[in-house]
């Protein structure tokens, strides 16, 4: 398989960015301290990072727009990645004459994209939202994170016409590219046969074609003119003046033997019943073609109505496309995240289809800019507690909490960074063991899983021992993983009891 290799490609390979803490700032419309939806408010490559000991595999949808490198977007390559080479990219906005603007995305890109992948649930898709300036390079960087084997497409259809900005080919259309974590069938959702089949009995989905011909003159048929008898009433069909039938005597009496003919008396015309071919797999076949999931100008519309008609942010999404997208890839209580987030489209969509269908999908968004709370956090509130002429008809309800990049766990020496809380380390400890929350809030003990309890032993200013008189405060449990700066147990007690020790922090795992 060919890789794409780029500049800056290896470093950004060997980079492992430092797990941070997400602090909460507020929930917005519920009675609870935290709602399941989330809005972060920084950089996505900190914020999934923060994500994986909670959400690593549990993502069912995952949908970015990133910066399409189109040389206006004003985007900075911005990672800490330690290469003197990258070190001079820092701060500058990359513009359509940087001869390294591709090796610059492709380098932001690149640690994102496997970080989403670890966050996918093995039944989980990502759709990305691209166009011609990066396409080709997003395409071969996805065959290496995901698997060229995991690979689909649509194109989307953004506007009905081109201004004459467009100097060659007036472009209509851009990609969403689709990778899914492992790609079988059955992952897509059956879609709502009504888009291609106007009519329905208790067989399956079927459209009316006409059997009728215009029959011209000099290639006049015969054959194709006769009766055809409704085995029913025994009323005698012959085609409209100047047609004949597009099928022979033979063709009509297999269509009859099917009951592949609909007798029209009331038009007095036959028909033939197109029902799709193999229905069960029909139902989940797409066509790549996205023609009917609003537009640019659309999307524009949409959340300017939001904002009292004020423009406030110029590249969003329509709701109809993501709304597809949540129909096609999710199921009632999926998980869908953005981290490229913007004005919140994929928000507004969730709560829109959990109205529609009941369902309880929860969101994920992720912006780094400052517009997170004013544009992005706020379109959710709006859209949520309605908005518009009619706010209580438009309103979804729902909720989320906000949140900010808090400090990184561990410092650049490998030691605990004491500006980070207890709770904050306890949480990430018993999620890196166990993938479960930490509900206990005080003394060392973090919680029970599968038999085994997982205890902290931690003192910000002092160290902490594991000795044999902690013994007598462990709860009953099967084995215990038990975290201290210092053990003087011995390996006979440690195995009479099923204790295993790791040391702070040298075994705190990093994600
Ligand atoms: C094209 S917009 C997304 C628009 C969105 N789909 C919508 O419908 O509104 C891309 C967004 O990603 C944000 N972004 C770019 N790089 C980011 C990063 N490293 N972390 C978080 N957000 C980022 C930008 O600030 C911008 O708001």
């Amino acid at each position: 398989m060919p890789t794409l290799n780029w500049v800056g490609k290896d470093e950004v390979l060997r980079y492992n960015p430092p797990y941070h803490t997400l602090e909460k700032k507020y929930t917005f419309n519920s009675r609870n301290d935290t709602s399941e939806n989330m809005i972060i408010k920084g950089d996505n490559l900190l914020a999934l990072k923060a994500l994986l000991p909670q959400y690593e595999n549990k993502i069912k949808c995952i949908y970015i727009d990133p910066p399409y490198n189109t040389g206006n977007e004003n985007w900075v390559y911005n990672d800490n990645v330690n290469s003197p080479k990258i070190k001079k990219w820092l701060g500058e906005v990359v513009a359509k004459d940087d001869l390294s603007r591709h090796d610059k995305w492709l380098c932001m890109m690149l640690p994102r994209l496997k970080l989403l992948h670890r966050l996918l649930s093995d039944d989980g898709v990502i759709f990305i939202s691209i166009d011609d300036n990066e396409m080709a390079n997003l395409k071969l960087l996805c065959d290496e994170v995901f698997g060229s084997g995991n690979f689909e497409s649509f194109i989307w259809k953004k506007k009905g016409g081109a201004g004459n900005t467009e100097k060659i080919i007036g472009c209509l259309t851009e990609y969403v590219l689709c990778f899914f974590k492992q790609k079988k069938a059955g992952i897509f959702n059956y879609q709502k046969l009504d888009r291609t089949y106007k009519f329905e009995d208790e067989i399956s989905p079927y459209n009316l074609e006409s059997i009728e011909k215009t029959n011209l003159g000099e290639y006049e048929r015969p054959t194709m003119l006769f009766a055809i008898i409704d085995p029913k009433t025994n009323y005698e069909f012959y085609p409209s003046k100047d047609k004949r039938w597009t099928l022979g005597k033979q063709g009509v009496e297999k269509a009859l033997e099917n009951n592949q003919l609909f007798f029209d008396y009331n038009k007095n015309k036959v028909f033939l019943i197109k029902r799709p071919d193999n229905y069960e797999l029909s139902k989940n076949v797409y066509y790549n073609l996205l023609t009917d999931c609003g537009s640019l100008a659309v999307a524009k519309t949409e959340i300017n109505s939001i904002f009292d008609n004020r423009e406030i942010f110029s590249t969003p999404k329509p709701l109809a496309l993501l709304t597809r997208i949540l129909e096609i890839a999710t199921d009632k209580n999926s998980i869908i995240l953005d981290s490229f987030a913007g004005s919140g489209t994929t928000a507004h969509a969730v709560l829109e289809l959990n109205k529609k269908d009941g369902g309880n999908r929860k969101f994920i968004l992720v912006e780094m800019e400052d517009y997170a709370e004013n544009i992005t956090a706020e379109r959710v509130k709006r859209v949520i507690k309605g908005y518009g002429k009619e706010p209580e008809n438009s309103a979804t309800g729902g909720d989320f909490s906000f949140y900010e990049l808090g400090d990184r766990l561990l410092e650049e020496n490998g030691n605990l960074n004491e500006k980070v809380s207890i709770e904050k380390i306890r949480e990430y400890i018993y999620f890196s063991e166990t993938k479960e929350k930490c509900e206990q809030n005080d003394s060392d003990f973090l919680g029970e899983c599968n038999g085994v309890a997982y205890y902290f032993i931690y003192k910000k200013d002092d160290i902490t021992t594991l000795d044999f008189e902690y013994l007598a405060k462990l709860k009953k449990a099967s084995s215990y993983v038990i975290y201290a700066d210092v053990c003087v147990l011995s390996d006979e007690t440690m195995m009479k009891y099923n204790i295993t020790f790791k040391k702070i922090p040298r075994d705190i795992k990093k994600v």
